[in-house]
């Protein structure tokens, strides 16, 4: 390790039809710096360590403050937003490489759109019919605010589905995160005249009893979600749902 420069080796894969390799990067040390600042960096002068030339790296990054989810790749290991990883707290060389759970584009830009399709298995949102003033909504209790408010917090940034033993390229597992946004808009005054259509999206193949509660999910959460509570909730919904409908055939 210099105190001039930091190391960092990245993976690199121009296509998901060409074989993967590892490049080293010597990156003039910047105090402060973060992951995003160092990708940068090479940007600006794509060389490796040797100093042969090479492309730029390949990233995604939006807000730049770990709520969009988008710069989410593996970093020492450790699957978290490059935006928030901070060089300094780092054990160098650093080792950046990209999610494992998805679809490659190139280098590190994965395609998280699973979890997109997923929030629209379950209906992830609040019904309103048409753009004109509907007038107030019911009101919610602070309380209950609040425990909606943990929840509205994902990202769709996709650590939990990476860490979940359950998914993978074959699974049609729902995962973590889709779970408990069923929970956040069964919940919500209006949101809950959908609850049976989300219920029944975890109820069917890839639903919620594929969940092997290896508890992995909550603990890589960066948003601190209650993932394993939310599981727990909605499997009790779930079975209240299949109950109801066995017992009245509705
Ligand atoms: S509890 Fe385990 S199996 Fe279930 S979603 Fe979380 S990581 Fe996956
Ligand atoms: S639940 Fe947490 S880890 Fe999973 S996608 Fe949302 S913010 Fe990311
Ligand atoms: S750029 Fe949005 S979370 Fe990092």
């Amino acid at each position: 390790m210099s105190d001039a420069s930091v190391r960092v080796r990245i993976k690199r894969q121009e296509s998901p039809q060409i074989a993967p390799r590892w490049e080293e990067f010597d990156v003039p040390r910047q105090p402060m710096m973060n992951v995003i600042t160092l990708l940068l960096e090479i940007q600006k002068r794509p060389k490796t360590a040797a100093g042969e030339p090479t492309s730029p790296v390949a990233w995604d990054s939006h807000c730049l403050e770990e709520v969009c989810g988008a710069c989410t790749m593996v970093i020492n290991g450790k699957v978290r937003q490059a935006c928030s990883a901070l060089v300094h707290k780092l054990t160098e060389p650093i080792t950046i490489q990209p999610m494992t759970k998805f679809p490659l584009v190139r280098d590190l830009v994965v395609d998280r759109s699973r979890m997109f399709e997923d929030l629209k298995r379950i209906r992830g949102w609040v019904p309103i019919q048409g753009t004109y003033d509907l007038g107030p909504g019911p009101r919610m209790s602070p309380v209950d605010q609040e425990k909606a408010y943990d929840l509205s917090r994902c990202m769709t940034c996709g650590c939990c589905l990476e860490v979940c033993p359950q998914i993978n390229a074959r699974s049609e597992f729902i995962g973590p995160a889709a779970i408990s946004q069923a929970r956040l808009f069964n919940a919500h005054p209006t949101g809950q005249s959908n609850a049976a259509e989300r219920l029944e999206a975890l109820m069917g193949p890839g639903g919620i009893s594929d969940c092997g509660n290896a508890q992995n999910c909550v603990r890589a959460c960066p948003k601190d979600i209650p993932l394993t509570t939310s599981i727990g909730e909605m499997g009790r919904q779930v079975t209240v749902h299949a109950l109801k409908t066995l017992l009245t055939g509705k």
